[in-house]
């Protein structure tokens, strides 16, 4: 270890990730996010982190259902394939130290940067429905930060609308160090390219829409849904052909079936060589033998809720730790670790 806990070489990267819990999980997040934190296991050392804080920073006026998807999500995250063994999986609320950092930094960072934050405008836009003129929304990157510095992370897996975050966050370890001193590296967005995931009405696949296919829906439920989804609005009938090029269905094949199966489609399609019930069954042939796994390893998970709690407990003892150790030297270095003689 260097004298600033940043791992010397040979050692493994750190890792940090997380996702609200503000509903179920659905394959746009398997595709775009579980399938490459399995991976990641392997290679570096990883922590994700399910906040329910960031959760509250939009739905703290029914706060209810959170803790039921808290639940949920790690009932998924398990059922996917992330194993206790080899990364660290916590609820951000069970690591008190978070709120701490969140603190401190909040400080040091100038509202201005919040304000200019594009996903601040465009959320409050979108969610018009609910007042999100509170000052926990305004400071979510902030919270999102102390996520990723408390366990001093040197790389970020996220998506390409969590980019401006992560700059966000690599202003303010850059802030803190010339201020206090070297604590925190400047941790590295993980982009890896992944496939469009459209839900079923064709627009980006979100739990908002309604559109989305979950991780947890009974197959039958997940057959319908693709059944029922909108292709090539072109093809109205058996006889059009039809353009795989702008039709959702195709985007699917791209992210689930073979090169074989994706050939076929594109010429039966173009050809109205078979119609688009059989493309969708070309799909669930690939997409069913990927989610029955996953609901099979749910479905025992699901049964031994405790198992799962305790699962949780241990990756926040973890966690808790290594955050610890961070918040000693952010008193250290910010000078608040007088204590008081006794
Ligand atoms: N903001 C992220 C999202 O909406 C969730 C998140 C919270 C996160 N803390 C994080 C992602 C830390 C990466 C690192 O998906
Ligand atoms: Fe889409 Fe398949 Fe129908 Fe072509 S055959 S329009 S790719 S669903």
């Amino acid at each position: 270890m260097s004298p600033l806990g940043a791992p010397g070489a040979g050692e493994r990267q750190r890792v940090l990730s997380g996702f609200r819990p503000t509903g179920p999980m659905h394959i746009g997040h398997l595709v775009g996010a579980l399938d490459n934190w399995i991976r990641l296991q392997d290679t570096h050392e990883c922590f994700f982190a399910i906040c329910d804080w960031h959760a509250l920073t939009s739905e703290y006026a029914d706060t209810s259902p959170i803790r039921g998807y808290v639940l949920d999500m790690a009932l998924d995250w398990l059922a996917a394939g992330l194993d206790p063994d080899r990364c660290t999986i916590f609820v951000q609320s069970q690591v008190p130290e978070h709120a701490e950092l969140h603190l401190l930094l909040s400080m040091i960072v100038p509202i201005a940067w919040l304000e200019r934050v594009p996903t601040y405008k465009e959320q409050q836009q979108q969610m018009a429905h609910r007042d999100l003129t509170n000052y926990g929304f305004l400071g979510y990157p902030v919270l999102q930060a102390a996520d990723i510095l408390i366990y001093r992370a040197e790389r970020v897996p996220v998506g390409e609308d969590q980019i401006a975050h992560l700059e966000l966050c690599r202003e303010i370890a850059r802030r803190f160090n010339s201020l206090y001193g070297e604590v925190f590296p400047e941790p590295q967005a993980l982009t890896t390219r992944v496939p469009r995931v459209p839900g079923t009405d064709g627009r980006k696949m979100s739990k908002s829409y309604g559109n989305a296919v979950n991780l947890g829906d009974p197959l039958p439920e997940t057959r319908q849904k693709i059944l029922r989804m909108v292709t090539d609005p072109a093809r109205k009938t058996r006889k059009d052909a039809g353009n795989p090029d702008v039709c959702p269905v195709y985007d699917l094949h791209k992210a689930f079936s073979d090169r074989e199966t994706l050939d076929l489609v594109n010429t039966e399609c173009r050809r109205a060589g078979f119609g688009c019930i059989d493309c969708k069954n070309h799909l669930l042939r690939h997409l069913e033998p990927v989610l029955q796994p996953i609901q099979e390893r749910r479905a025992r998970l699901q049964i031994d809720r405790d198992a799962v709690r305790a699962i949780l407990a241990e990756g926040a003892r973890r966690a808790r730790a290594e955050a610890a150790l961070t918040m000693k030297r952010v008193r250290a270095a910010m000078k608040i670790d007088s204590g008081l003689p006794g």
